[in-house]
């Protein structure tokens, strides 16, 4: 007997275009697991970065992705359990998990810890390619997107109420430069899976967002 899959939501998108919060609230209202690849990655950099290894050293950065000590527990992110969750989200290390996602190496090692977050009832996985790479069969695959502007805002609002200085000019460009390096790479490049809904949230609130995907996700599993 072949044994039932399980189902999984995947949103992509570009940096701050809100889907984190939408694939959270999703899970919330499904009840399913939910996987911030991102965070990942994150932790791969700041990993890096106590450890004092430079961004390019594949073979070192592989070394650490493939046994990372990290823990998800309510909302909070553990590394060699010291609380991270701060740390992790600050924009510098959005940047430097963007410079160590170009590396194959890197990307291959933290395939089995993605996959693993795939079990009963279901899953909603965010990232760059939750759709295309790491889980191709997905159940309803989303690419969430929105202007430049409406993402550095975004952003710059999340940073102020967390207590970082953040400037406008500064997350235009980060965010420019974050696309053209998630997009030109040739490891699994930042692009519409085959098959995915596009849902741009320049001119919409998250209520709205949320139900669009769960509307789909309710159509695809009919
Ligand atoms: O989504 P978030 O901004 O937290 O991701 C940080 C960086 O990690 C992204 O800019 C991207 O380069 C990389 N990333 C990736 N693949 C994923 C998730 C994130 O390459 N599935």
């Amino acid at each position: 007997m072949s044994m039932p899959t399980v189902p999984v939501i995947t949103i992509d998108g570009p940096t701050a275009s809100g889907k984190g919060t939408v694939a959270h609230r999703v899970a919330k209202q499904l009840g399913f697991h939910y996987l911030d690849s991102g965070a990942l990655y994150r932790l791969t950099a700041l990993s890096a970065q106590q450890n004092h290894i430079a961004l390019d050293d594949e073979a070192k950065l592989a070394e650490l992705a493939r046994v990372l000590p990290c823990r998800f527990v309510h909302g909070h992110v553990l590394l060699d359990e010291q609380d991270v969750t701060d740390a992790v989200r600050a924009e510098a290390i959005g940047v430097a998990a963007s410079k160590i996602a170009v590396l194959p190496e890197v990307r291959k090692a933290l395939v089995d810890l993605q996959v693993a977050f795939r079990y009963a009832p279901g899953l909603v996985a965010d990232g760059r390619d939750m759709g295309t790479v790491i889980f191709p069969d997905a159940t309803q695959k989303i690419y969430l997107t929105a202007s430049v502007e409406a993402r550095a805002s975004r952003r710059y609002k999340q940073l102020i109420e967390k207590g970082f200085s953040a400037n406008m000019e500064d997350l235009v460009k980060d965010l420019t430069e974050r696309d053209a390096r998630d997009s030109a790479r040739t490891a699994a490049p930042l692009k519409p899976a085959p098959g995915a809904y596009i849902l741009d949230t320049s001119a919409m609130g998250v209520e709205q967002a949320v139900q669009i995907v769960l509307d789909l996700y309710a159509k695809a599993s009919q």
